[in-house]
């Protein structure tokens, strides 16, 4: 099987690469493989011809995608809409990875696959969802992974901002405590890809995320936990930490569909969390 993933050198991209066995893979980058060049992406995949094609391609910056609106647009919305037409042209699935930004948060559980996402509070939630429409209208053959608090390989993620703000020159921390997610590692969504890749019936949308839930708050004493950080951290309210994105009270993901077709079980945070932090291969899982 051959395996194209856009955004190769990326933090999930990477983790990909490095994860991902039994298929010819092909990581391609930015410079490979620009997603806003129609023609590019239509050749390159013309050239390769991949059975699937793992869409990690965008500009995840959240803050940034605010001031850079038209950047945001182009990368996340038009680049997957090359990417979409060009998997359907050549007839690859395509996997697309999405966010759980699409949902705005209100919801007192968390959401399933099933649930109706209303666009995001930000432009990078936005840009996504306009993405998850173009993947859905023009590639049948398809599959959303929606993943959240994702952190990996060398970052950027909220792990690698804890481990560098807890450096001994900080009495205290603030940390935000009232919006609640589910923290997940590049290697447990690369680990159920690789077992989707052996799934192809399974079509639609799936929510990749670990199991078990946690503020960002709860993130930061469970990383200095294992990392055995004596670091004070304060729980604060979004309110008090103010960012250009506005960002959901609630990114909760249910693992609905995996629970329904019983093929595996994503890890729990926590033991997620300690394996990345733990291991010897940290730098690219
Ligand atoms: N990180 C999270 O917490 C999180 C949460 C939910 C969902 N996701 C989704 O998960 C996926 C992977 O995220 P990630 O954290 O691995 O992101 P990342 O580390 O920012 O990687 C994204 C990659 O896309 C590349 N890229 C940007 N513009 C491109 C273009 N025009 N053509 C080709 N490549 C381009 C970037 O290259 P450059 O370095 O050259 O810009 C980078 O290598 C994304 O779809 C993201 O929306 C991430």
């Amino acid at each position: 099987m051959k395996v194209a993933i856009t955004g190769a050198k990326g933090m999930l991209g990477t983790t990909l690469t490095h994860t991902l066995q039994g298929c010819e893979l092909f990581a391609l980058d930015r410079e490979e493989c620009d997603i806003t060049d129609s023609a590019t992406v239509c050749s390159v995949f013309e050239k390769i011809k991949p059975d699937v094609v793992i869409h990690c391609a965008a500009m995840t910056a959240v803050d940034l995608c605010e001031s850079k609106q038209f950047e945001a647009w182009k990368i996340n919305a038009f680049g997957t809409t090359n990417v979409a037409y060009a998997s359907n042209k050549i007839g690859a699935k395509l996997i697309a990875i999405s966010t759980d930004y699409v949902f705005d948060g209100e919801l007192d559980r968390p959401y399933h696959e099933y649930d109706q996402p209303n666009g995001g509070l930000n432009v990078y939630a936005k840009s996504k969802w306009a993405a998850e429409q173009v993947v859905r209208s023009l590639c049948p053959n398809h599959l959303i992974a929606r993943v959240s608090w994702l952190y990996g390989g060398n970052g950027p993620s909220f792990v690698h901002t804890m481990l560098r703000l807890a450096d001994g020159s900080r009495s205290e921390l603030k940390v935000v405590n009232d919006q609640v997610g589910n923290p997940t590692s590049t290697k447990a969504v690369a680990d159920a890809l690789q077992i989707l890749l052996k799934t192809p019936e399974l079509v639609g949308t799936v929510h990749l995320t670990c199991e078990g839930e946690a503020s960002w708050f709860d993130f930061a004493c469970k990383i200095f936990e294992i990392e055995k950080i004596n670091q004070k951290v304060i729980p604060c309210s979004s309110d008090q930490y103010p960012t250009p994105a506005k960002r959901p009270h609630n990114s909760r993901l249910e693992k609905l569909v995996l629970k329904e077709s019983g093929i595996f079980q994503m890890p729990n945070w926590e033991i997620a969390l300690e394996e990345f932090l733990l291991s010897h291969n940290r730098q690219v899982l």
